[in-house]
């Protein structure tokens, strides 16, 4: 089985990240062949800096070795050294009914959140389209908030088919039931956009900073606790089943003090992030090395899409055929 994910470098990352998106598509390298890129291309939709994309993008390559990719079995490359990807994404949009790109749920949000409203965000899911058709992936592990981007990349993939002819194999959405979205330290979805967030690899005192700045409510110590509260399930992310059984026992009957529960989360953030810290720190000190990943990477990427492509162009009468 062929799998194909990829992040944006949009933000530093974060728990929210690692456990709704690293954790399980580097859980799937073991089963087959695993691509995995850094989206620089989608980044430019929400961000302008060009030295902010450049460290962004290392930063993501970093992270993804640093939570255990492994470049022997997985494949890593960068976006845009993947030229193919672009001129895919032309030929998609050709296909690509107006009305289904109204109706991405990702693109309203943007725009309620104030992102302006360009074509590159408005195809944002034609070019994700295009990531994932180019290296016919038989599945895309993503969270639940990317389904309708690959029902629409299957839905682009159908049209283009019926239009030119079989070319494209239509990918599954592999979606974790079992992950739950990770909440921010609002309560809200755990999003850069939303400032809620405990990253991966901050300093002690900056994750103390949004450990300690979690909303609880107002119930005394004595009292019991809702076990929903966003403090428990993130506290829960981080502790063995058994563990959790016990917190939610304390919990339920009164005597458990948030600051405690508080300071027990920060030391295991710690502790849990700190190999993968030692990882990332030893990888950054190899920046050549890191290239050398992202080469191979790409190369091995362009062998299969290249042939695709060029077979998509000779589909469509593109060149001289
Ligand atoms: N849109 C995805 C996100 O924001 C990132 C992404 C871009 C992606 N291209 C992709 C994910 C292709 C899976 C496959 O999370």
């Amino acid at each position: 089985m062929r799998v194909l994910s990829g992040i944006q470098p949009s933000g530093e990352l974060h728990i929210g990240n690692y456990f709704g998106a690293l954790v399980p598509q580097l859980e799937l390298q073991a089963q087959g062949e695993a691509f995995y890129f850094i989206a620089d291309y989608h980044s430019m939709t929400s961000l302008r800096d060009p030295e902010e994309r450049r460290r962004l993008t290392h930063g993501v390559a970093l992270d993804y070795l640093a939570c255990g990719l492994d470049p022997e079995r997985a494949t890593l490359y960068r976006q845009s050294d993947f030229p193919e990807v672009t001129e895919l994404a032309w030929i998609l949009s050709t296909v690509t009914p107006m009305g289904l790109l109204e109706r991405a749920h990702a693109y309203k949000d943007k725009i309620a959140q104030g992102l302006s409203a360009d074509h590159g965000l408005f195809a944002y899911p034609v070019l994700q389209a295009a990531d994932i058709l180019i290296v016919s992936p038989d599945g895309v592990p993503v969270g639940q908030d990317q389904k309708q981007h690959i029902e629409m990349a299957r839905d682009i993939a159908a049209r283009f088919n019926h239009a030119y002819g079989e070319v494209f194999k239509l990918p599954e959405p592999l979606i974790r039931e079992d992950v739950a979205v990770v909440p921010g330290t609002d309560g809200r979805k755990m999003s850069k956009s939303y400032g809620n967030v405990i990253p991966m690899f901050a300093s002690r005192k900056a994750t103390k900073k949004a450990v300690m700045g979690i909303v609880t409510d107002s119930t005394p110590v004595e009292e019991p606790k809702k076990w929903d509260l966003p403090l428990f399930q993130l506290w829960s992310l981080l502790a063995d089943e058994a563990e959790r059984a016990e917190m939610r026992r304390r919990a339920e009957a009164g005597g458990v003090g948030y600051g405690d529960v508080k300071k027990d989360l920060l030391e295991r953030v710690l502790e849990h992030f700190g190999p993968l810290r030692e990882r990332r720190e030893d990888w950054e000190k190899r920046p050549d090395d890191l290239e050398d990943v992202l080469a191979e990477g790409v190369r091995r990427a362009r062998e299969i899409g290249g042939p695709l492509l060029e077979e998509a162009r000779r589909r469509c009468g593109l060149g001289r055929g």
